[in-house]
């Protein structure tokens, strides 16, 4: 078998048997196949696609890329849950100790900013020490002692989604479902939780566009996990506006702690409690959604979860002094705030539009090298359905260059659409799958 055939039939549009698919991803995984074989390939399937045969194929190949974790010598039942990803969405920060306070344990392997997409391990590098490469031993360890971890994908779990992952945030083969559903749940599978909730995003700031579009990744998933044994749903979630208002490492950081601390926005606190909601109902810890909704308010108003989360940051490395009211996170050097060119409410924020501003701030990558800056993004003062008068606040800029500041501005103004009459807000959540 010869990689540069492999290549070929997909990008003919050809069917790849179970054989060929393992070929291909034990080789890249090994580096006999080299990243720009890899590159054309992952640009084929985003191209051609994959038939559902093909990407379960392709979810397991990757997952027996490593290891398969056991993570019963830790913990009994152990709960993760995974965003396909979207912008503003630091959901994990907050519902991953939110619901190890409600004593079910939480282990994930997260991922790094995508495209125009954050990255929860980005986010969680603002938080000075927090370490997120962890050896097996450490995160099992972790999980032991403090119910809670949250980890870089260590090199022997799914190492093949960890080189493809890098690869096709740098050659714009992202959005495509058989590799995103591969990606997710090739890592879900080797780091071995029972239990995961899949948090589909769709919308302009995602990488499934259409509500069609998720539910067919979601279907796909869940069928994939549930083949292997996993208990499984899917929240399909609205991303057509950023979630919450920050958006960059820090500021989402910042965002989330406050959230844990009783005073998040409304749309990312309600969003976290629908997916903590089906966490805590597949580890079997709530019967139905008023009982977990019940038990996570008690945990949030009584401070468990914030302790619990200073309990995981410290452990985990982060430094206690960090995590103070307000925060003590990288802080860019430029903070400008924009007001509202016009009254009226707001019709329309491209969450695209600003996740790729953050981005050209510095907050994401351009190339698999770079380093990023997390102290810069937006803050965003107006969503959909507020009513704003001219001159009022609209966003707050945070930057560390005047050039990438101004060109910033004028992109964050155009995400945004006005109307004269009053605009609904989109729905937070449009279905849950599994
Ligand atoms: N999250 C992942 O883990 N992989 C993707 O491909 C997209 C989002």
């Amino acid at each position: 078998m010869r990689a540069v055939d492999i290549i070929a039939k997909k990008r003919d549009g050809g069917e790849l048997t179970k054989e060929e698919i393992e070929f291909f991803i034990q080789g890249y995984t090994r580096g006999d196949i080299p990243d720009y074989q890899a590159a054309a390939w992952a640009m084929a399937v985003y191209l051609r696609g994959m038939s559902n045969q093909e990407t379960i194929n392709l979810t397991l190949a990757m997952a027996h890329s490593g290891r398969i974790l056991d993570l019963h010598q830790a913990a009994p039942f152990v709960v993760d849950k995974h965003s396909t990803g979207g912008v503003g969405d630091k959901t994990t920060i907050m519902v991953a100790p939110w619901v190890a306070s409600c004593g079910l344990p939480v282990g994930k392997m997260s991922g790094r900013g995508l495209g125009f997409s954050g990255g929860t391990l980005d986010k969680l590098e603002s938080i000075r020490g927090y370490k997120v490469p962890l050896s097996v031993e450490e995160f099992l360890t972790q999980l032991r002692d403090h119910g809670v971890v949250v980890a870089g994908q260590t090199a022997d779990l799914a190492p093949a989604d960890g080189k493809l992952y890098a690869l096709r945030d740098v050659t714009a083969t992202v959005a495509s479902l058989p590799l995103i559903a591969s990606s997710v749940m090739s890592k879900k599978i080797a780091s071995g939780a029972d239990a995961i909730v899949l948090d589909v995003k769709v919308g302009k700031g995602a990488f499934m566009r259409t509500v069609e579009e998720a539910v067919a990744l979601a279907q796909i998933m869940v069928e994939v996990g549930q083949g292997v044994g996993r208990r499984v749903r899917a929240v399909i979630s609205d991303m057509n506006q950023p979630l919450g208002r920050a958006v960059g490492n820090a500021l989402e950081t910042a965002e989330a702690m406050a959230a844990l601390r009783g005073r998040g926005p409304e749309d990312f606190v309600e969003h976290c409690l629908v997916v903590a909601e089906q966490m805590l109902i597949l580890g079997g810890k709530a019967e139905d959604k008023s009982a977990a909704r019940r038990m996570l308010t008690e945990a949030l108003e009584s401070g468990r979860a914030w302790d619990k989360f200073v309990e995981w940051i410290t452990a985990q490395g982060g430094d206690p002094d960090v995590l103070t009211d307000p925060p003590d996170l990288p802080r860019a050097r430029l903070i400008e705030e924009v007001p509202a060119p016009r009254s009226g409410y707001i019709a329309g924020l491209d969450a695209r539009q600003v996740g790729l501003t953050a981005v050209l701030l510095g907050a994401g990558r351009a190339k698999k090298e770079d380093t990023i800056d997390l102290s810069v993004g937006v803050v965003l003062a107006a969503k959909i359905g507020d009513y704003v008068e001219k001159g009022q606040p609209l966003l707050t800029i945070h930057a560390n260059d005047e050039h990438r500041l101004a060109e910033a501005r004028e992109h964050l103004l155009a995400a945004y659409t006005w109307s004269e009459e009053p605009v609904e807000r989109p729905p937070l959540v449009y279905q849950v799958i599994g």
